[in-house]
């Protein structure tokens, strides 16, 4: 087949159906991506960071979801509790640190509470007002602290510890009920006993999010990884099962990795996490941005706040058993960082292949045909998966991926190209 002319370049290949293919404004568009935001992010359970971050009461952590300033904190009652980064009086980011503890006082801020440095308003760590400078001279009797609390964000800590809010008071699921079911394969791995984050760095890659949630989702892309051609590529790596569940989720199934076919590595059998078969490795996409990636012996998650269109905020960590020996820790490490670091074997390669495809879909740039149509028995290179989560995405949009001018369900309606 030759080259195609700009008019056959535009037109999706025949034979593919809608919904196997989408328009590159879904990521690219800015009024898409400020609706997305608003109909997507705003409303569905954000895993914001691990327990473990906040060890001990006033241990508290910023963040934001869909500009949304959120503040964790564990309180002397040891539960984690969300709010919005929010002061009630006039309207000021309360704490701008990403992380640190409440337990000691400061130059502008009492111990053991959340002190906004703008009029020095005082809160607790369950969001009440406990203070209110000069409240009584100005304000008389006609304002009182306990009806200017702070905000309260649905919160829970659940799989493996991992911090879960949502935005949307009217979320109608628990967090479990929201998973659907995708999580129960890591489930007995990760909830045996408690675990804790040993590695953390943010990257913010010029893509946009769901380019990153795409690459992470489907595996046909391993022709980018040499490492993972070298361990897997057998009948058992190309059996894996890609499968999606309800609220536009998937899971990857396991096989057993053959680390000690790449030169230099070994088997990892020996620091395999509870429950979970030696070298088994799982991996679990939630919509519409969280990763869970277990490797056996290190569990990596990653957590995206997309900033724009074409820019993400990626926070890669990684995880190990809060009782690990000194020994195990550093074989963990060791295992985490020579996949995922950043001399690492992998994650480096798909930052730059999304970044690639990020500068492809510049905001100004045609529109084209993203392919999302093979069918290979939802094994892992189907693209079930992303067909899966785009058709969900379509119906929290209520627009057609494929076409996102036409609603959802004009969309479906269109015949193949
Ligand atoms: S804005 Fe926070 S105390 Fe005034
Ligand atoms: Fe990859």
């Amino acid at each position: 087949m030759p080259a195609r002319n700009l008019e056959q370049w535009s037109q999706a290949p025949a034979g593919l159906k809608p919904g196997e293919y989408v328009d590159s404004r879904i990521y690219s568009d800015h009024g898409i991506f400020e609706e997305e935001l608003q109909k997507i992010w705003k409303r569905t359970w954000v895993p914001v960071c691990h327990e473990s971050e906040l060890a001990k009461p006033y241990d508290f952590r910023t963040l934001t979801i869909a500009r949304e300033p959120v503040i964790v904190v564990r309180g002397n009652d040891n539960r984690v509790r969300a709010f919005l980064n929010v002061c009630p009086h006039r309207g000021n980011m309360i704490e701008r640190r990403p992380a640190g503890s409440f337990a000691a006082g400061s130059p502008s801020g009492n111990p053991r509470r959340m002190t906004c440095m703008f009029h020095a308003w005082q809160f607790d760590m369950k969001g009440n007002c406990v203070f209110i400078s000069r409240q009584e001279e100005g304000y008389q009797d006609r304002l009182c602290p306990k009806d200017v609390g702070l905000r309260r964000l649905r919160c829970e800590v659940y799989f493996g510890g991992f911090v879960w809010v949502c935005l949307d008071d009217k979320m109608n699921k628990s967090v479990a009920e929201w998973a659907a079911g995708c999580l129960d394969c890591l489930k007995p791995a990760l909830d045996e006993e408690p675990l804790e984050v040993f590695h953390y760095h943010k990257a913010i890659i010029p893509c946009n999010y769901k380019l990153w949630h795409d690459t992470n989702c489907e595996f046909y892309h391993d022709y980018l990884h040499y490492h993972n051609r070298i361990t897997g590529f057998n009948d058992a790596y190309f059996g894996r099962k890609n499968s999606g569940y309800d609220n536009g989720h998937i899971t990857v199934g396991s096989f057993e990795v053959q680390y000690d076919k790449y030169e230099g590595f070994e088997s990892r059998a020996n620091v395999s996490f509870p429950n979970l078969p030696p070298n088994h490795w799982y991996m679990i996409d939630m919509f519409p941005g969280a990763n869970f990636n277990l490797r056996g012996s290190a569990l990596r998650c990653d957590l995206m706040t997309p900033l724009a269109a074409g820019k993400v905020l990626i926070e890669f960590r990684g995880l190990g058993l809060k009782s690990d020996s000194p020994e195990t820790r550093k074989a963990r490490i060791e295992h985490h960082n020579t996949i995922w670091g950043p001399f690492g074997r992998n994650l480096h390669e798909d930052l730059l292949a999304v970044s690639a495809q990020g500068a492809a879909m510049d905001s100004r740039a045609d529109s084209r045909n993203i392919l999302h149509g093979r069918h290979e028995d939802e094994t892992i290179h189907d693209e079930n998966g992303m067909r899966h989560f785009y058709d969900e995405w379509g119906r929290w949009m209520d627009r057609s991926p494929s076409n996102p001018d036409l609603r959802y369900r004009e969309g479906h309606n269109q015949p193949a190209a």
